[in-house]
């Protein structure tokens, strides 16, 4: 396989090769694409002043990443499955699309969205389930040039119109409902209720997928099998920039609301596959599985982009790693000889807690490799993944990155770095971290610990966020100078591997998806007994990070005081969704504030983390108080 790297040589090789002259090194792997013009300079950059970050890579390249994903592939792979499709419920058969079959489909889709009167440029918002027309979808709008904006289809109706709005989407495709274990969610409502608060949509696409009844609007309603019929399936792709934005992702930061990080076509495409190639080690004839959602960045780069670029199968799943049982991950994987498999610590600690059981009668022996994102993987987790299901024979990838990053960052290439638990070992060729203090001064040499930056541009980053490039620098280029903040913690050990420790800002990673608190207080907020709330993360045994809220409420009857927490909950539900909900709700009569107003959220999480042992400096507090009555009220043991 082109640009494959094959052993711990030819890593370190590459690595060096990709330090010493950037440029050289992507120009050679980019040779291997299908280009409509060529570019005229490999890269164009800034990651300094307010412009910053100011990146292009391939400049003036055209072509589309569609036509790299098929037409490069479709003399050798026509009758190759490309995606495998997984229901949620075992009883229903599976779908397998070849990489012809899918291509025809994508180009349908393309067409009925160019009659639509979907353009280059517009965005495309997609609120869909795990299902092949979720790929379909999206491929069909980076053929036409359209933008896609997916949101995961766990959020509210409020979140999903606050992301159509911000991205001001022409076009939302959704469908009837979806499957989940025992649930099925009325998609087609919730949508209904977020349109009514966005003018900017003109039409919406609805796939059938549950057969529920829905509430249809007449002028803005069609329907996904409608609008393909006698569609054709030819369909020339269309020529795109280097630079055209490929996708907008919302994401969580921690201020505010979540910012649309945007990503543009042949940087992101050069980088999904070559991650994907090398960090997993995919070899014609495998079978790959990723377990993610395809809202989030994920399920984009690694079950649609990163793996159909490289030609492999890909197979997707609509159901939960419990349902029917909490076997079912391992009754896929065994039906489908799974050899490559990435899911998320969360899934993992959820499945050693309901016991070996549902592991043991499985027969396991395709796996080959075994892989890890979204959140800091314990030791334990990682040792029961190695030994229980990879029968201490699959390397595990511990794979660093994030939806900025577009692609895997820090990560084992699989059989090729040696492992460590808990380490995502080293940067991929072409990534360069960087250690820093919270001065910004650069922690060289190893067994250090610092606040983790990039400090040269890869193909694969963000290059704005949407509509307010001002945020983007602030959030990302403001604070080292030249740098590229992560939001991470990372240790980097005496053998040079990095450790990544955990988020140094207000986003919480729990269950692996991002959460930013400031969100959560502002949901929290719009209970109309709430006066203000602090909400921080702490400890969780399956989730990683859970949600704590410390509540200030007005005064509250007895009868109010028992309803309180749930109807916080709910309130959370309603503005983001199931996801964000707080597991631990605490009304206070005050949050430790300095006398400036500043609320001390070290203390709170000292709290949270059950360990008020050390607070550090309190002489600040405005009422040292406060934080007595709060240690003594709390809702984990604290120790004193
Ligand atoms: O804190 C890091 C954590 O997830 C964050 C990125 O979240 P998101 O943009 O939602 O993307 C998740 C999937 C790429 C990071 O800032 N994170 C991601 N992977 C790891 C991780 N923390 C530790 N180890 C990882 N392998």
């Amino acid at each position: 396989m082109v640009n494959k790297i094959t052993d711990l040589a030819g890593y370190l090789e590459k690595y060096r090769q990709s330090v010493a002259d950037p440029e050289g090194f992507w120009a050679e792997i980019a040779e291997s694409y299908q280009w409509q013009k060529k570019w005229d300079k490999v890269l164009d950059w800034k990651f300094e002043g307010e412009s910053a970050p100011d990146v292009n890579w391939f400049v003036n390249g055209k072509m589309n990443i569609t036509e790299n994903i098929f037409e490069r592939n479709m003399s050798s792979r026509k009758d190759q499955v490309a995606i495998i499709w997984e229901p949620n419920d075992p009883k229903e058969p599976e779908i397998r699309l070849t990489y012809g079959e899918l291509f025809d489909k994508v180009k349908q889709f393309a067409n009925a969205l160019l009659k639509l009167g979907v353009k280059k440029g517009d965005r495309v918002a997609i609120y869909l389930p795990m299902v092949p027309e979720l790929a379909v979808a999206m491929l069909a709008c980076a053929r036409i040039g359209a933008i896609h904006s997916i949101v995961f289809a766990g959020f509210s109706a409020s979140a999903l119109a606050d992301r159509i709005i911000d991205a001001e989407a022409k076009i939302v495709i959704t469908s009837d409902g979806g499957f989940r274990g025992t649930k099925s969610i009325h998609l087609k409502n919730i949508v209904d209720e977020a349109l009514a608060n966005c003018p900017s949509v003109e039409l919406s696409v609805v796939l059938k997928r549950t057969e529920e009844k829905v509430h249809w609007e007449e002028g803005r309603d069609v329907w996904w099998h409608e609008i393909i019929e006698g569609e054709s399936t030819s369909n020339d792709a269309q020529a795109m920039d280097s630079e055209d934005i490929l996708f907008i992702l919302y994401t969580s930061g921690s201020t505010g609301k979540p910012k649309g990080v945007v990503h543009s076509t042949a940087g992101y495409m050069i980088f999904a596959e070559y991650t994907f190639k090398n960090v997993f080690q995919y070899n014609d004839g495998d079978m790959y599985w990723c377990t993610a959602d395809i809202g989030w960045v994920t399920g984009h780069s690694y079950i649609v982009y990163g793996p159909l670029l490289t030609g492999a199968t890909s197979i997707m799943f609509e159901g939960v790693p419990t349902w029917p049982d909490a076997g079912r991950f391992w009754d896929v994987v065994d039906k489908y000889k799974v050899t490559h498999f990435y899911t998320a610590p969360t899934a993992i600690r959820a499945l050693i807690a309901q016991g070996d059981k549902w592991v043991v009668d499985h027969d396991l022996s395709s796996l080959k490799v075994l892989g890890t994102v979204g959140e800091p993987i314990n030791e334990e987790a990682w040792r029961w993944y190695h030994d229980t299901i990879g029968k201490s024979r699959c390397p595990i990838v511990d794979t660093w990155w994030q939806t900025e990053t577009g692609g895997i960052m820090i990560s084992p290439l699989a059989g090729i770095t040696p492992t460590k638990p808990s380490h995502a070992t080293l940067p991929l060729p072409g990534i360069q971290p960087i250690l820093v203090d919270p001065e910004g001064n650069e922690l060289k040499g190893n067994s250090v610990e610092g606040i983790l930056c990039i400090k040269f541009p890869w193909p694969g980053m963000l290059r704005t966020t949407y509509g307010d490039h001002k945020r983007c620098f602030n959030t990302y280029f403001s604070a080292f100078r030249g740098l590229y903040l992560t939001g991470d913690g990372a240790k980097r050990d005496e053998e040079g591997y990095y450790r990544i420790i955990g988020r140094i800002d207000d986003v919480i990673n729990v269950s692996g998806h991002r959460i930013g608190t400031a969100e959560v207080e502002d949901a929290i907020n719009q209970h109309p007994k709430v006066v203000e709330s602090a909400v921080v993360g702490y400890p969780h045994e399956i989730k990683g990070s859970g949600i704590y809220a410390y509540v200030i409420c007005e005064d509250l009857s007895d009868r109010e005081m028992a309803t309180i927490e749930n109807e916080i909950r709910d309130t959370v539900n309603k503005f983001i969704g199931p996801i964000a909900k707080p597991d631990k709700i605490q009304i206070v009569s005050g949050l430790p504030k300095t006398r400036s107003g500043k609320i001390m959220r070290r203390i709170l999480r000292k709290i949270g983390e059950g360990d008020a042992s050390n607070l550090g400096d309190t002489s600040t507090l405005l009422d040292p108080g406060v934080v007595d009555e709060i240690i003594s009220g709390a809702k984990v043991e604290v120790k004193r």
